[in-house]
């Protein structure tokens, strides 16, 4: 619980908020209590004007006598002196510590207007102030106003309860509030935590909120994301060793058949001929199979190197039809280039001419006796696009946002008649694109279809390029 995200987010904000609610507490109950004691001096230091400036009048025993009258029915007390001191008059009992204020004032100083000359309210018993009695700048006398700090102390003791009270209620209130807010910030990432662990247990269904639209919900997305895509990758993986399991199994099956059926006895020559020859076919479609496997898993590994060079692309495309030619001619399927010529392109000529030929492979693959490939170079802007069109069997329409997909082929059945492996697409893809180029497909089923090219025409940039 102590280790909890939400607790320590809890604690740092409790911690500071106390601290600046006690800074602003203390200073606000410095500055009242301060307030209200001056308020009571100010008020205290009037009185004593008061009756200063009467006395100034008249030092007359009779009007001493009446502030003294006054004051005795007042919560105040008044002494009287001459102006040296002598007490004259008092309206209460002279405590001790009045005589000492008393004693301790310098009778030849005379403040106009008077001062408060005892402060301590909350050490003395009494507060003091001390209005000296002038009449046209003779020195007559001092009156002494006192005031008993006891009320003072009331006063500061009551605005004491009611501080206490208030900060104990914000403390309350901070840590209430504190805690739902904590647990509203930490609550998704809790829920993000299980989903994650889940995540890493093999269950790829999480299920989180995603429509807050801060930082939060962006996390809850990449998470939601990251599972589908795992998910994804998993079935992938399954799909990609059925296949491969697949691939294997088949010439597999054909080898160990026909050479058992080459150790029976009685064979004849004729025969044994024709199974070595289906042995040493299977056998060849199986190291070609292991071989493009290979060339993936470099891909995989970022061992697969393109080394740019200016080179012509007519001389490639006649190179690559030359190829061709005679397997085309058998099947009796024409083949033709048109389009722009002279056009040098920066480009890794032995993997292109590997890109060339797995298209042309699958126009031929795919298409039926007489029809005709066509391979044409269109140049538009900076760029070099290279079609190879077919009149083939077209690929249907839910088939092609995966035909680049590894071992993908439009036959599930894959069936060993219509050819490949589904491979080709996506090692010329990944070539294409390490070009810094594009490649797509379109095509109709049962109307042809339409390998696209596009390449830099020329990049003066760094020559090699890592595949992957
Ligand atoms: N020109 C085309 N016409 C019709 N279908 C095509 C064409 N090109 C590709 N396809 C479909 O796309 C699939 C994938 O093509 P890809 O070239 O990747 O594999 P492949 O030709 O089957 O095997 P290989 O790995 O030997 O090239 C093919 O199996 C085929 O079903
Ligand atoms: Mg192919």
């Amino acid at each position: 619980m102590f280790t909890k995200l939400s607790f320590k987010i809890g604690l740092l904000f409790f911690i500071s908020i106390l601290l600046i609610e006690a800074l602003l507490f203390y200073t606000l109950y410095v500055t009242l209590v301060d307030d209200r004691v001056d308020e009571v001096m100010d008020n205290l230091l009037a009185r004593g004007e008061t009756h200063s400036a009467v006395l100034a009048e008249s030092f007359q025993e009779e009007t001493m006598n009446h502030v003294s009258m006054m004051e005795g029915a007042s919560s105040f007390s008044v002494i009287v002196t001459d102006e040296t001191g002598g007490v004259l008059i008092h309206s209460d009992p002279i405590q001790p510590e009045m005589a000492a204020v008393i004693q301790n004032t310098d009778f030849q100083s005379m403040p106009a207007g008077g001062q408060v000359v005892e402060t301590k309210w909350d050490e003395k018993e009494y507060i003091a102030s001390d209005s000296p009695v002038m009449n046209d700048g003779e020195h007559l006398g001092h009156v002494f106003m006192f005031s008993d700090t006891e009320a003072i102390e009331r006063m500061v003791s009551h605005i004491q309860r009611q501080f206490v009270w208030a900060g104990v209620i914000a403390a309350l209130l901070t840590v209430a509030t504190i805690m739902s807010l904590s647990r509203f910030i930490t609550m998704p990432l809790i829920r993000m935590k299980e989903a994650t662990e889940k995540l890493s247990l093999g269950h790829h269904q999480v299920d989180l909120v995603v429509d807050r639209n801060d930082e939060l919900g962006e996390l809850a997305a990449s998470i939601t994301k990251l599972s589908d895509d795992l998910d994804r990758l998993k079935r992938a993986r399954n799909e990609f060793l059925s296949s491969i399991s697949h691939e294997l199994r088949t010439p597999l099956t054909y080898i160990k058949g026909y050479s058992d059926i080459l150790n029976r006895p009685g064979l004849s020559e004729q025969d044994k001929e024709k199974y070595a020859a289906i042995i040493q076919e299977e056998a060849d479609r199986l190291t070609g199979f292991i071989q493009k496997l290979f060339e993936l898993a470099k891909m995989d590994q970022h061992e697969f190197r393109i080394v740019k060079k200016e080179a012509s692309l007519d001389k490639l495309l006649e190179g690559v039809v030359q190829f061709v030619r005679e397997a085309f001619e058998q099947e009796g399927k024409s083949l033709a280039i048109s389009g722009a010529k002279g056009v040098q392109v920066m480009m890794d000529q032995e993997r292109m001419q590997q890109v060339l030929l797995n298209l042309l492979d699958n126009a031929r693959k795919y298409s039926s006796t007489g029809s005709h490939v066509s391979i044409a170079v269109v140049e538009k802007n900076d760029e070099v696009i290279v079609e190879v069109k077919d009149e083939g069997a077209g690929i249907p329409k839910e088939d092609l946002p995966f035909i680049f997909d590894r071992l993908y082929r439009v036959d599930k059945s894959r069936a060993r008649e219509s050819g490949g492996f589904g491979i080709g697409l996506s090692v010329a893809k990944e070539i294409v694109e390490a070009h810094g180029g594009r490649m797509f497909i379109e095509s109709k089923e049962g109307m042809g279809t339409k390998a696209t090219i596009s390449l830099k025409r020329k990049d003066d940039r760094d020559e090699y390029h890592l595949i992957g």
